[in-house]
């Protein structure tokens, strides 16, 4: 069986949409709870069996590099939390030497992945439960690319690729195109791609012979089209919370959430979400939207 053991995080992004709190720090660094949102992506990777983990990383991004040096000072549980989990991988970085989107800096990984199936999370984001063990089943089981999906508002539908697919298995779909940033009312379907991705090494070949497209970028959407046509992607419907730590509304949420799901925090969030009328017997947050922007 083969096991999928390196993970791309690409981190290059400028982080315009959480300006002006990005303009000297990394949008990967934003704290959710008492972490950086690329540390969850880095644990839900170690989850998953990884153990070697390329981060693209380009200007002013410096401080994601730093924040994975091993510090053993202090006696603080999160420290050493954060200690423990660099130890159970081997974290490389590589510079995007100008932002030219998504399918741009994910070239850069080429050497890295040797020629073999490799996750693709990004930096800024993560869903709760992971659909990596989903992705990964996925490329077992069919042996082609997978990619997570999951139905959105349909005024949303311009801030992602969106896919058209058959179904072909329960939670799974065959794509048969997909389209970058979409007009909502020519959009495929409601289905928009996570960010969460499962890649063969033809991603590679693909992405050089991709041409700049939407917003003059070249797009890893445009690049998997391709592997579509050929009847060789699949998509993972994914129905996890979804947290887009570099849009400012996500990352509020995310931090309630996790805040409520923390046993050191627990308490005060619940007390103060009571004393703003928020009770017990609300539904809030297991009917929030699925995806949070
Ligand atoms: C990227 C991808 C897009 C995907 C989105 C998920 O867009 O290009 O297909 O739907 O991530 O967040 P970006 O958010 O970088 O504009």
């Amino acid at each position: 069986m083969t096991r999928i053991t390196r993970a791309v995080i690409p981190a290059a992004g400028l982080g315009t949409r959480f300006l002006p709190m990005t303009r000297s720090m990394p949008k990967e660094m934003l704290p959710v709870g008492r972490k950086p949102v690329i540390q969850y992506v880095i644990e839900e990777a170690v989850d998953a069996g990884i153990t070697e983990c390329l981060i693209i990383t380009g200007r002013g991004k410096r401080a994601v590099e730093d924040y994975f040096d091993r510090r053993d000072i202090g006696d603080n549980e999160e420290n050493a939390h954060l200690d423990a989990l660099i130890d159970q991988l081997d974290i490389y970085f590589v510079r995007q030497k100008s932002p030219r989107g998504l399918g741009d800096a994910l070239r850069y990984a080429e050497p890295f992945t040797s020629g073999e199936p490799f996750v693709v999370l990004l930096g800024d984001t993560f869903t709760r439960p992971s659909c990596l063990p989903a992705l990964i089943d996925g490329y077992r089981r069919h042996r082609v690319s997978t990619i997570a999906v999951q139905s959105v508002p349909q005024e949303l539908l311009d801030r992602y690729g969106v896919v058209a697919g058959t179904p072909c298995g329960d939670g799974e779909l065959r794509i048969t195109n997909l389209v970058e940033k979409p007009n909502p009312r020519k959009a495929p379907s409601n289905l928009a791609v996570l960010g969460a991705y499962l890649l063969t090494p033809s991603i590679f070949p693909a992405l050089a012979r991709t041409r700049p497209g939407k917003n003059g970028e070249i797009q890893l959407t445009d690049a998997l089209r391709a592997a579509a046509e050929a009847g060789r992607l699949v998509g993972c419907i994914s129905t996890g919370r979804r947290y887009d730590i570099g849009e400012p509304l996500s990352w509020l949420l995310a931090n309630i959430e996790l805040g409520l799901a923390d046993p050191h925090t627990h308490q005060a969030v619940r007390e103060l979400l009571a004393e703003l009328g928020i009770g017990e017997g609300d539904s809030w947050p297991q009917d929030l939207p699925v995806t949070v922007l």
